[in-house]
């Protein structure tokens, strides 16, 4: 069935239309020197090349344990597999949120008022100088409920496929073959809504969400807006990379329940129905936030006008989001653990997603969303030819 070019610039992934299952993972790094880590990043690139492209496994003795989990029968179905490879800022050494480590992020770092971080780290690896200009771990925002042992990490794993099946075989396929490098840190499965009743899939809000992102078919709006900067500002090895910016947010869904319609769209700023702006019918209707606060306006603290005001200033902070829903059971108080894993693309962390957290600080939505997990990430350039590997040009 459908399979998505291994090769390429840019890695899948990122502006692949959203595949119906995921899997969020995040590792620590254990390998013990630079050479160590380029084994592990060949490796992830020999597997990917592998389970995005399918085939049958390699044979193995009778007396060894099986090439392949078996969890996909006997021959692998790529299944719209997509594997990208993204990397934190502990990797590079530093990174901290507020301990900072110099550079031109650390006094965005310091006013975003963080109170806990992952601690900053030593560089292992001898990166420092190559990494990406605006990569750190992520600091708390305002009403941030962050559980470290849920944030951030030195390794993204991004997998996504039409079956949830093929992403947990591609998950453990992916885990088993580098056990010596990387171990496990935190990780989520997410998935998206068909169309009901068509189009942009639904959050567990029961809201639209992905009506007013930017055209991924359009070459000029993604390198504006998502592919890395290729004007000196970013190391050389970043092109066809981007921030990859992962928001673990838990939605408060009994209590939303609770609120009535008009309420709900209020906060959002559309209708949920249909997912037209309050001041339109239709779904790609543009918002007007010039209407005075009347009826059929849209609230200041709207989640859509705060996110994207539509000002001249607010152009550059546009971005692109791939976010999927999460459903993780239950919490120890019996309430439902569901809610939204957002992410999103960035060419330029601090120009696009903090500058959006900042303005949606006291959002009414807030009192129904915590967020409490995810991290800052740089998804790698992607893999160009059969010796290529990820980080190539990194390392
Ligand atoms: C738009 C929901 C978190 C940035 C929207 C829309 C909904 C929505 C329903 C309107 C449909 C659309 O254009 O996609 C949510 C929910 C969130 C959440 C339920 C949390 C659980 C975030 C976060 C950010 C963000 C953390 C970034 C920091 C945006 C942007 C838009 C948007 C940029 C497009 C606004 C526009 O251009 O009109 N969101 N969102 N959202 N959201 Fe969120």
């Amino acid at each position: 069935s459908a399979s998505f070019p291994f090769e390429g610039p840019t890695q899948q992934g990122i502006l692949t239309p959203p595949q119906a299952a995921a899997a969020f993972a995040a590792f620590d790094v254990t390998a013990a020197d630079r050479g160590e880590l380029e084994a592990l990043l060949r490796t992830l690139t020999e597997r990917a090349r592998f389970l995005t492209t399918g085939g049958a496994p390699a044979p193995v003795g009778i007396t060894a344990p099986p090439a392949d989990s078996g969890v996909l029968g006997p021959v692998i179905d790529p299944d719209g597999l997509t594997i990208t490879v993204s990397l934190g800022a502990s990797l590079f050494g530093g990174g901290s949120g507020t301990n900072g480590n110099g550079g031109s992020s650390s006094s965005a770092n310091g006013s975003a008022g963080g109170t806990s971080t992952t601690p900053t780290a030593p560089d292992r690896f001898g990166l420092a100088a190559q990494k990406p200009r605006a990569l750190r771990t992520m600091e708390d925002f305002p009403n941030d409920d962050l559980d470290r042992s849920q944030c951030d990490g030195d390794l993204l794993l991004q997998i996504c496929a039409n079956n949830r099946d093929t992403v947990t075989h591609a998950l453990r396929d992916l885990m088993r073959t580098t056990r010596g490098g990387m171990q496990l840190r935190w990780r989520t499965e997410g998935f998206v809504s068909p169309p009901r009743p068509s189009g942009t899939p639904r959050n567990l809000m029961g809201f639209k969400d992905g009506t007013a992102n930017p055209d991924p078919s359009d070459p000029d709006e993604m390198a504006a807006l998502v592919w890395a900067a290729t004007d000196g500002s970013e190391p050389a090895w970043t092109a066809g990379g981007t921030y990859h910016v992962v928001r673990r947010i838990r939605m408060l869904v009994e209590f939303w329940d609770r609120v009535n319609l008009r309420e709900q769209e209020g906060m959002i700023g559309r209708s949920r129905d249909v997912g037209a702006p309050l001041t339109g019918k239709h779904e790609f209707d543009e918002p007007d936030f010039s209407s005075d606060p009347a009826a059929d306006s849209i609230q200041m603290g709207a989640h859509i006008r705060l996110a994207n005001p539509r000002t001249p200033e607010s152009t550059g902070s546009r971005m692109f989001r791939r976010g999927y829903n999460y459903d993780a059971g239950l919490d120890v108080n019996g309430n439902l653990d569901m809610g939204l894993v957002f992410t999103t693309f960035n060419q330029d962390l601090e120009r696009q997603f903090v500058t959006v957290q900042k303005r949606l600080a006291d959002e009414a939505l807030s009192d129904y969303i915590s967020p409490f997990g995810g991290g800052y990430f740089f998804a790698l350039p992607g893999v160009q030819g059969a010796d290529d590997w990820f980080g190539s040009g990194l390392l």
